[in-house]
């Protein structure tokens, strides 16, 4: 998969997974990972699949309607990416932090649903519930940070909540900070969820 690797300052820390919204690239959120920890390498990655020439990381059917079939094929590509990753850059497997904005949250929360140790923690913003009906895998060790729209219109409210229940239900501990600005990914939340990686994740 194309990306970008930066090795951190100290390689004690997480490794953060950058994961962009449809449209994005692996630089958009590059100063995400600068603000949440500039001590930390970072593993940006760009989706394979395009839309309208947009990037994204699976299919998508109709806005907030996947592709499940590309969704479970995908987010295995991605998954063995990271193994792939870790061995080429020689960081810890076991420790990545992903951070996930819109179609980038849905991908990492997928991780999440399919595979057991895929993500150390996760940061997902204006995330979605990637998959419906199935068993997921036993997640107590992850730790996740929702920040979420009361009025946002592609990735409503309900969502969250009902993503955040299926993730603790799997053992994972979940915060969840609410706004109210859209889709749009705020400052405010960003600065919450480097407080939550702090507190959380190091
Ligand atoms: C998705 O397709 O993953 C969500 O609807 C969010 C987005 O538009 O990227």
């Amino acid at each position: 998969m194309r990306h970008i690797f930066k090795e951190g300052t100290n390689s004690n820390k997480p490794v953060l997974l950058l994961l962009h919204g449809t449209g994005g690239d692996e630089n958009g959120l590059l100063p995400l990972a600068e603000i949440v920890d500039p001590e930390a390498s970072v593993l940006s990655v760009r989706g394979n699949v395009l839309e309208n020439g947009m990037p994204r990381f699976f299919r998508r059917l109709a806005e907030g309607v996947f592709d499940e079939e590309d969704l479970v094929f995908r987010t295995n590509e991605l998954n063995q990416f990271l193994e792939d990753a870790a061995k080429e850059y020689k960081f810890n497997r076991q420790n990545i932090v992903a951070i996930g904005y819109s179609n980038g949250a849905n991908i990492a929360a997928s991780l999440l649903f399919h595979y057991k140790d895929a993500l150390k923690g996760a940061i997902l913003h204006h995330p979605m519930v990637p998959r419906r009906g199935i068993e997921l895998p036993d997640l107590k060790e992850a730790k996740v940070f929702i920040a979420a729209g009361t009025n946002d219109p592609i990735c409503p409210q309900q969502e969250s909540v009902e993503l955040r229940e299926l993730l603790e239900d799997a053992g994972a501990s979940v915060e969840i900070l609410w706004e109210n600005h859209g889709h749009q990914l705020t400052m405010t939340e960003v600065q919450a969820a480097k407080q939550w990686y702090e507190k959380t994740m190091i």
